[in-house]
């Protein structure tokens, strides 16, 4: 596991976005982000897990500066960027935070070849150089996503899902991004090539010190992929620790649906159906508490403050009324309390 002793790379303090709805003139909104708090440390990989419509991708665009944030700072090397440049990124900052989309195909050009979108990337960020040095330059991008220079001759749909989202990702790199960001980046491709993808993404950040912010549905892939979880629900973050230890001591009863839901030969006798019934009923009921299970549904009056689960090395804490510290050295709360008692108390 790496040191973050330095100031984080990227941070988000507070961030909220409404969207308007019900019309021109209505007043309605949706907040979609209700005050995100987030840092990714420099060559960090933390993953954002959470269910559909909970906010995940409005916080990767809030970042890109593809949405503007209702209100909130977004910290880059600990400059407020929002305040720097108010009403649009600055190609410096777009430059410095790359973002790669789920769907490859529609983020590519068809009337155009592979070599198009990257060397318009170089060229519009300064980095072309001359004709020689933009063909060396883009023989190395291509090396260094896992293709061949002779695909830059490629039209998009000549290429498989996989090489497609690796010329995405050949085109955020070709800015030298300090961030990416990847909003699903796997979910749309055959499952036999998003190990690969993983792997790039990894590489990426090993031997270029590049930090990421992985978006997904699919807890396996955050463990195997990232050094911290954060989990969504409904526009805020509920919890977030170190992937294993999150993993293994999941405490809010969101994140122990999802952890339920993934496969693990190494799990035994826990999370039974019925147990997942009643996970599953206690956060997806739609009543006015967002963390639901709990029949006071404190949620909707007080926000729950943070816990700290476990040992402190580990950065996991929990937002959740329904949390009991673990009595000394009792282990963790949740793991050691029967569910009723946890989902109902
Ligand atoms: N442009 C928009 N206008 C209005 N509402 C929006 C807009 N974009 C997102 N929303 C709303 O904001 C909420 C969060 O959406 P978002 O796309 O961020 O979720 P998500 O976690 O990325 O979901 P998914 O896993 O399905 O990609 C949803 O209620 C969505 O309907
Ligand atoms: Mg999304």
């Amino acid at each position: 596991m790496k040191e973050h002793s330095e100031a984080p790379a990227l941070e988000v303090r507070g961030l909220v976005k409404d969207f308007h709805s019900g019309g021109l003139f209505s007043r309605a909104a949706v907040r979609a982000l209700g005050g995100v708090d987030l840092s990714i440390g420099r060559g960090e990989i933390v993953a954002l897990v959470g269910e559909s419509g909970s906010g995940k991708s409005t916080l990767a665009r809030c970042i890109a500066r593809l949405e503007r944030p209702t209100a909130g700072q977004i910290l880059l090397d600990g400059t407020d960027v929002l305040k720097r440049d108010r009403f649009q990124a600055s190609r410096q900052y777009r430059a410095q935070v790359q973002m790669v989309f789920q769907d490859p195909f529609g983020s590519l050009n068809p009337v155009h070849r592979i070599e198009h979108f990257l060397s318009r990337s170089l060229t519009l960020h300064g980095k072309a150089g001359t004709p020689d040095q933009l063909r060396t330059r883009l023989d190395e991008l291509m090396t260094t996503v896992g293709l061949t220079p002779d695909m830059l001759n490629s039209y998009p749909h000549e290429l498989s899902g996989g090489q497609r989202q690796r010329v995405a990702i050949a085109r955020a790199l070709a800015v030298e991004p300090e961030v990416i960001l990847a909003d699903e980046p796997t979910s749309m491709l055959d499952v036999s090539v998003r190990i690969g993808i993983l792997n790039l993404l990894r590489g990426l950040r090993d031997q270029k010190g590049i930090s990421m912010l992985y978006i997904t549905h699919d807890l396996a892939s955050a463990r195997y992929l990232a050094d911290r979880i954060a989990v969504m629900f409904a526009g805020e973050l509920v919890e977030e620790g170190e992937s294993l230890d999150l993993l293994a001591n999941p405490a809010h009863p969101y994140t122990r649906l999802l952890v339920s839901a993934v496969p693990d030969p190494a799990r035994t006798g826990s999370y039974d159906p019925t147990e997942r019934a009643a996970l599953r009923a206690a956060v997806m009921e739609p009543t006015s508490c967002a963390y639901d299970g709990d029949p006071q549904q404190r949620c909707s009056t007080a926000e729950p403050v943070r816990h700290q689960v476990g040992d402190p090395a580990h950065r996991h804490w929990v937002r959740c009324h329904l949390y009991r510290p673990p009595a000394a050295a009792a282990g963790h709360a949740l793991a050691t309390e029967p569910l009723e008692k946890v989902v109902s108390a």
